[in-house]
């Protein structure tokens, strides 16, 4: 009995750290894709990827994040022209545009409400991106951008504020990108302290030495 039971917990907790691996494998696949195939994705990948958006934490619970899916092509290349003439961005399949209702939230929390509206918005973004890439998706973060030429082609009102556009489409490139490695951008106990001074009964920081493979 007890080596079933025990059995059971290995496989349970042998499953949850091979979830964990994955969705960082997920994570760190994702690239800026700008180089799209003309191949359109699924209203139902769209719907997961806008779920995953409005499944994202919000400050106060208050999720101000709109978002506006842009498909006609003639749309895309009015907003390509305003993300200061970034031509790529109309060979997307789907546009998000990503837009913040922040009246509330301002409204609860002042100042502090400002940062809480971007933040809440860049997670949602953050979201989407992620599940674009567990689906195959390639995606881009775009915040180039004239606020006016998306508003007059979205008819957006004037008390919403614009925070990005997100390109969507099947990836035409596989692109790399050189990126700062953990020991070189997390500090222990105070600002700029390396781990090599950590004492050896802290383990949490030996895979850091490893150079970001736990
Ligand atoms: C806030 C923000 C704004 C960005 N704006 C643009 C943009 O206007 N055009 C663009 O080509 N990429 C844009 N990017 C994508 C970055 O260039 C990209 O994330 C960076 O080069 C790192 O590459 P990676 O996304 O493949 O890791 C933006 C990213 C962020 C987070």
């Amino acid at each position: 009995m007890y080596e079933y039971i025990k059995f059971i917990v290995n496989y349970l907790i042998r499953n949850f750290k091979k979830n964990i691996m994955e969705i960082l494998d997920i994570i760190k696949s994702r690239r800026t894709i700008r180089n799209f195939k003309d191949e359109d994705i699924s209203d139902a990948d769209l719907g997961k990827i806008l779920e995953a958006g409005n499944s994202a934490p919000c400050a106060g619970k208050l999720s101000n994040w709109r978002f506006i899916v842009v498909k006609y092509q003639k749309d895309k290349e009015r907003l390509a022209e305003a993300c200061f003439n970034q031509e790529w961005v109309a060979n997307a399949s789907v546009l998000v545009v990503i837009c913040s209702d922040g009246g509330r939230i301002k409204g609860i929390y002042g100042k502090r409400g400002e940062m809480y509206a971007i933040q809440n918005t860049a997670a949602a973004i953050e979201n989407m991106l992620i599940e674009a890439t567990a689906l195959g998706i390639g995606s881009a973060w775009v915040g180039a951008f004239d606020p006016d030429g998306i508003v007059r082609v979205l008819e957006i009102p004037n008390y919403v504020e614009i925070h990005a556009v997100v390109a969507l489409g099947y990836p035409n490139e596989k692109p790399r990108v050189a990126k700062l490695k953990l020991p070189d951008v997390v500090f222990f106990d105070k600002w700029g302290k390396p781990e090599k001074g950590r004492k050896k009964n802290r383990p949490v920081a030996n895979w850091l030495i490893l150079g970001g493979k736990p």
